[in-house]
């Protein structure tokens, strides 16, 4: 007895001792770290990593740094240590890895203001569940059925808005497009509507919150976007409780052709988890499509060339549907017949690197080509500079859709990442590809265009062109 007495008086010192050398050996635990610059303390590079550039170029910041320290550095950013991978093999390799070695880590301002159940946030089980149902959304029978009619229609509407002549902010019109088109299939709301208008008012102050600094404080734009976030949710779950209104409370009964009613109908999601699941489809599901049409514009306002050969692929479509008496709209067949639109998407998305690269961090220490990166760092696989390399491309900086002919890319399709990849791959990227080719359809159909002003697009890091880009439009009637 005596014994056990004096061992337990004992045990905390032992176990103190224990931790100390554990932790002295941690400390001791020396990592062949890649080459790079911690900047200052906390802040780190993160100024300079975030100061905007011109998006179709990789920017002073990584320019410089690739030169000084190779495609693999260590860094400082966003509060943590880091890797900033512009390695393509390194890049596959940790979006292969997701789930084992790394995991998605967004900074928590962002889970702030998309809710803790957004896509862009969740992990493990709860992402599956939630993506499944964003995948089932968007499936390619979906789009087949459903969703081509959708874009088309709302795409002519747009469209069919413009004056010739006069100065149109090509960017707003995007967003107005691809705005319509998400909140119709989520939650069916009608362009125009009181309530839709409400929510695109909202949904602007939230997205400038999203782009600025995370200062939760009176005036600033994170503080009036998330009581946007607040207001947004309240009309969503209004339209939620009127559709469980009408089926008495019973979520099976409603009618699943949109998005809010099939989770209501199939899924056991919370209230919660529904508003920021319809938050984030809302966020994913127009931003990065708008900018890329906006790109799509501005860079084929450069490339006559390339605007020639669209509108001859577009006008062999519109009469062949016409000599087919075909007098519906465009369909999955015609879609197909869309290639060399598919190579200016392409190149866009290689170009204009709408999302320029992910946030991931280790789940546990990786070693990758003789360097060491240690468990809890942050990695950044910056796709944008991987498509701007001219290891990668050929002349990387010029706009040149054609290098996607005939299956000319099989060398580099395995370096083209714009939609991510592994088991986060975009949700997504099938149903933004055919906004982009039906927009382009309509367009060069039915008009020219100039830039109206200098505008070019910046990486804030979201790209945006500060001007909204302003063009001109001239009636252009290839079918008369
Ligand atoms: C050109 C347009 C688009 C680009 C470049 C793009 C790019 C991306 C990228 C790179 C990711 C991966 C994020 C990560 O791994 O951390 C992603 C995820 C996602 N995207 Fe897109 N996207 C586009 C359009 C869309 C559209 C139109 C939708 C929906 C209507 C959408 C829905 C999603 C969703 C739900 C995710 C999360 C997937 C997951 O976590 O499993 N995206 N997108």
């Amino acid at each position: 007895m005596p014994e056990l007495v004096f061992f337990f008086s004992l045990a905390p010192a032992i176990l103190a001792l224990i931790l100390l050398l554990k932790l002295f050996k941690r400390k001791k635990k020396s990592y062949n770290l890649p080459p790079g610059n911690m900047g200052w303390p906390y802040l780190g590079e993160t100024l300079g990593y975030l100061k905007p550039y011109c998006a179709i170029t990789t920017g002073d910041f990584m320019e410089q740094h690739i030169s000084r320290y190779g495609k693999i550095y260590k860094s400082n950013l966003f509060g943590y240590p880091t890797i900033v991978s512009v390695d393509p093999e390194l890049n596959r390799y940790v979006l292969q890895n997701e789930g084992r070695l790394f995991e998605c880590s967004y900074p928590s301002s962002l889970g702030g203001i998309l809710g803790k159940w957004s896509m862009l946030v969740l992990v493990g089980d709860m992402h599956k569940n939630m993506r499944m149902i964003s995948v089932n959304f968007m499936s390619s029978a979906r789009l087949r059925t459903h969703l081509i009619q959708d874009v088309e229609t709302q795409a002519l509407l747009v469209l069919k808005s413009w004056q010739v002549d006069k100065k149109i902010l090509a960017q707003d019109e995007a967003k107005k497009f691809t705005f319509n088109l998400i909140v119709k299939n989520i939650m069916s709301m009608e362009p125009g509507t009181p309530e839709s208008e409400k929510l695109r008012r909202e949904y602007i102050t939230f997205m400038k919150g999203i782009i600025s600094a995370p200062l939760n404080l009176p005036g600033t734009a994170y503080r009036r976007a998330l009581k946007s976030r607040s207001n947004i949710l309240q009309l969503i779950e209004h339209n939620m409780n009127e559709r469980l209104q009408k089926t008495n409370g019973d979520g099976k009964k409603v009618e699943d052709d949109d998005l809010l009613g099939w989770v209501l109908k199939h899924s056991n999601l919370t209230t919660e988890q529904i508003l920021d699941l319809i938050l984030s489809m809302l966020f994913a599901g127009h931003e990065t499509s708008s900018v890329s049409i906006s790109l799509a514009i501005y860079l084929l306002q450069g490339c006559l060339k390339a605007v020639e050969e669209l509108r001859e692929e577009h006008i062999r479509i519109a009469k062949a549907k016409e000599q087919a008496g075909q007098r519906s709209g465009l369909n999955w067949e015609d879609y197909k017949h869309m290639e060399f639109t598919q190579c200016v998407i392409n190149e866009t998305l290689r170009l204009g690197n709408v999302v320029r690269f992910l946030h991931r961090k280790t789940l546990k220490d990786v070693q990758y080509k003789g360097y060491d990166i240690p468990c809890g760092w942050k990695v950044l696989p910056v796709f944008a500079a991987v498509h701007l390399d001219p290891l990668n491309f050929d002349q990387p900086h010029a706009f040149n859709p054609w290098r996607w002919q005939n299956g000319k890319t099989s060398t580099t399709t395995n370096n083209f990442m714009p939609f991510g990849g592994g088991l986060r791959l975009c949700a997504g990227s099938e149903l933004a590809k055919l906004e982009m080719a039906i927009f382009i359809h309509h367009l060069v159909l039915n008009y020219d265009w100039d830039i109206a002003e200098p505008d070019q697009p910046f990486a804030y890091p979201f790209v945006e062109f500060p001007k909204g880009l302003p063009i001109k439009v001239y009636d252009h009637q290839c079918l008369t």
